[in-house]
């Protein structure tokens, strides 16, 4: 597979570029992608743009490729580009014309998408609090019900089961406390409210079935952009994690082949506050992503809002520019220039501040993994169209095999209508009267009787289901 090509060499911004078109300075192997990437620079510098030339570069050699959208400005990969006098400047730097402009294939997926959804069981306990913003007790709590609805048989399939499970655990409280100890009502209320808030968000429709087969994003035939740009910046970031842990988990491994490149921009959002127990997981999970076959871009404005224990794993870089005014920024210029493998030619801490819009140091790995000497090169003009797609745009697109597996929503008997049913059909043998006395005692009887169904099963379902190694750990369980 033919390098992609990252850029020509820059002298700056203010010297003037070459006359001639220039031959490429810098080149991203497409046999390094999935040893991960790091696009950085400051607001306005040319990071989205970069990250277009990487994905449309990258679809024309056929690599499947995520994208998540997190402003809302990359629809436009759907339209030839053509719309922006900085780009066409570039064009003859490049030695390229007007028919540099094209158009990729794109499945948009999300808000005015096909609907990208997971299962709350799928997802877990653990990055389901991560979402809700639970602090440790409630945390708690959260995988006590997971266990409990394990062990009754509950399928948690949709963000209704999820709160048909929190209302029966509260009224049916005195009853699980025999087998699973105290459960705090405070706690619950406090869970319910937070769920209430990220349904207010929007976040409920990420839940439910059909669930995203992720064979469907492994075929090369379009990128798959999440439209993400109306999601909660919580529920952004547990689903970015929860496709990185699904796929580590369900890819087999890849034998050096390239399967996905993955890409998510404001990456920041990915690690705001997030415990140090999970970092560790997902650090384990970006190191070993790469043997199945998954290489991961991260786009975000200060390299330092990425982890230091992931960053170091992200072998190609692409720097725009960063301010260097305050002590503080300097510093982090200072970290940034030692970072990148050195080159005589460039004094790399000086240049970080001097980069022009759409500009940037990049170093790459080489065939032996080894990083590149940094140099200072002129991101190519992109091709696709920077103005984002309109409404009826976006119509024309929802369309085809993805859009009509996914759209119609399928809702499966689950929690929600067993307990729903359960629950009638028990207050009917208690009736008359259906005081609050009564329902508890309705629900004392639906907790006993969950349990028969469950030993009648010979405790199919009180096994502890199947754990990955992110289960294991205790991420997630499955
Ligand atoms: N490679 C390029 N070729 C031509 N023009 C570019 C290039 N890169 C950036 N630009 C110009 O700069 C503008 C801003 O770029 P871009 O949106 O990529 O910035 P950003 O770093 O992602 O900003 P933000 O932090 O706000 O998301 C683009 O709209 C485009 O006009
Ligand atoms: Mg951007």
């Amino acid at each position: 597979m033919t390098p992609i090509a990252l850029g020509i060499p820059s002298r700056g911004s203010d010297s003037g570029q070459a006359a001639e078109p220039a031959s490429p300075a810098a080149q991203l192997l497409p046999d390094m992608i999935s040893r991960h990437g790091l696009v950085c620079g400051a607001t306005g510098t040319g990071k989205t743009v970069t990250l277009r030339v990487l994905v449309e570069q990258m679809s024309a050699r056929d690599i499947p490729v995520f994208v998540t959208d997190v402003k809302g400005d990359l629809s436009g990969l759907a339209a030839a580009g053509g719309d922006s006098k900085k780009v066409a400047e570039r064009l003859p730097l490049f030695g390229l014309g007007a028919d540099h402009y094209r158009a990729l294939s794109l499945h948009l997926w999300g808000r005015d998408g096909i609907p990208l959804r997971t299962t709350p069981t799928e997802m877990g306990p653990e990055l389901l609090a991560q979402t809700l913003g639970l602090n440790d007790n409630q945390t708690g709590l959260l995988h006590l019900m997971f266990k409990i609805a394990d062990e009754l048989g509950l399928l948690l399939l949709d963000w209704k089961d999820l709160e048909a499970l929190i209302n029966f655990a509260d009224t049916a409280r005195r009853q699980l406390a025999d087998d699973y100890g105290s459960i705090s009502s405070a706690s619950l209320g406090a869970i319910k409210r937070k769920f209430l808030a990220l349904e207010r968000a929007g976040v409920d429709t990420l839940f439910g079935e059909p669930a995203l087969d992720l064979n469907d994003l492994l075929k090369g035939d379009a990128v798959h952009l999440l439209d993400a740009s109306a999601m909660d910046h919580r529920a952004y970031a547990t689903l970015a994690l929860w496709l990185l842990a699904e796929l580590y988990e369900q890819l087999p491994e890849a034998g050096g082949e390239l399967k996905l490149a993955v890409f998510f921009d404001e990456a920041h959002l990915l690690f705001d506050d997030m415990p140090a127990a999970l970092l560790d997981e997902v650090e384990q999970v970006v190191r070993l992503i790469r043997s199945r076959g998954v290489g991961i871009f991260f786009v975000t404005q200060n390299p330092l809002d990425i982890p230091e224990p992931i960053l170091a794993q992200l072998g190609n870089r692409v720097q725009h520019a960063l301010r260097a005014y305050t002590p503080k920024e300097q510093r982090t210029v200072g970290a940034v220039a030692k970072s990148f493998r050195e080159n005589p030619e460039l004094d790399t801490a000086a240049t970080i501040g001097k980069l022009g819009v759409g500009e940037a140091l990049v170093s790459c790995l080489d065939e032996n993994a080894v990083p590149q000497p940094v140099q200072r090169v002129l991101i190519p003009p992109p091709a696709s169209r920077l103005s984002p797609l309109s409404e009826a745009e976006k119509r024309t697109l929802k369309k085809g095999p993805l859009a009509d597996k996914y759209c119609t929503e399928l809702d499966r008997e689950s929690a929600y209508e067993y307990l729903r049913a359960r629950r009638e059909k028990l207050l009917d043998e208690t009736s008359p009267g259906r005081s609050g006395q009564k329902a508890r005692k309705s629900d004392s009887n639906l907790v006993q009787s969950l349990n028969k169904a469950a030993i009648s099963f010979g405790k199919q379902f009180g096994r502890e289901l199947a754990r990955g190694i992110l289960g294991a750990l205790g991420l997630r369980r499955r």
